[in-house]
């Protein structure tokens, strides 16, 4: 399975060193190309290639972790979210201010997943800080806990086998209108809490 990562700062590195360690072939990107990622993909090493965000959204899974502001920037550089599985680690914050987007009455992944026709988007990863998410998932006998929430259950069901793969320990929240609150921040009770399942 190829893992496209859209948005390779720190939460994106940070996923995409867990996947690489877990095997995965991964295709890091940003606004400013390939090149400019070389040295980063040798770094995270593994299975791990730069590319543009066009062939990161070639991948079967796409990881997309840039700034809200950026969101729809970034999403306009892949042709067709068609049958993709999208993981949405981002947090609905406007900065500089620290911001709360408009979402009109929707979760933040509610409104992802709006931007992605014909993807299935499946919440996560969104609720730990980069270099606890980039740290060993294997920790006093238990394995970290990572939350995800989405309406599509075979999406879900691709992403749970990632985060054992992995070797966190994943907790499905349910859907996104109730799980997708309950990991969102600002507001949901369960960003910044990094928990140990034994
Ligand atoms: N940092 C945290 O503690 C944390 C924790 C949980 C969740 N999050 C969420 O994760 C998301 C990413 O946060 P971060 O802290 O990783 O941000 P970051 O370090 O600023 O990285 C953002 C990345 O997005 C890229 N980017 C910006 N515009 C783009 C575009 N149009 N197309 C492709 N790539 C683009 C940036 O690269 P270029 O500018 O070079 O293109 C950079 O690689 C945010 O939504 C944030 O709320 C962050």
């Amino acid at each position: 399975m190829k893992i496209g990562i859209i948005g390779t700062g720190a939460i994106g590195q940070a996923f995409a060193k867990q996947a690489a360690k877990a095997g995965y072939e991964v295709i890091i990107s940003n606004s400013r190309g390939a090149e400019s990622l070389k040295e980063t993909a040798k770094a995270i090493g593994g299975k791990t290639t730069a590319g543009t965000v066009e062939d990161a959204g070639k991948a079967d899974v796409i990881f997309l972790a840039v700034p809200w502001k950026h969101l729809e920037a970034a999403i306009s550089g892949v042709k067709s979210w068609k049958g993709k599985i999208v993981i949405d680690p981002t947090n609905p914050i406007i900065t500089p201010g620290f911001h709360l987007a408009d979402l009109k009455g929707l979760t933040s992944t509610e409104v992802v997943a709006g931007l992605v026709p014909g993807a299935s988007v499946v919440k996560g990863f969104n609720t730990l800080q980069p270099g606890t998410l980039a740290s060993d998932p294997r920790q006093g006998g238990g394995h970290r806990v990572i939350f995800y929430a989405g309406n599509d259950d075979e999406a879900k069901a691709t992403v749970s086998g990632i985060i054992d793969r992995m070797g966190f320990a994943g907790i499905d929240l349910g859907r996104l209108d109730e799980g997708g609150k309950l990991s969102q921040f600002p507001g949901g009770p369960l960003p910044t809490l990094n928990l140990i399942k034994l």
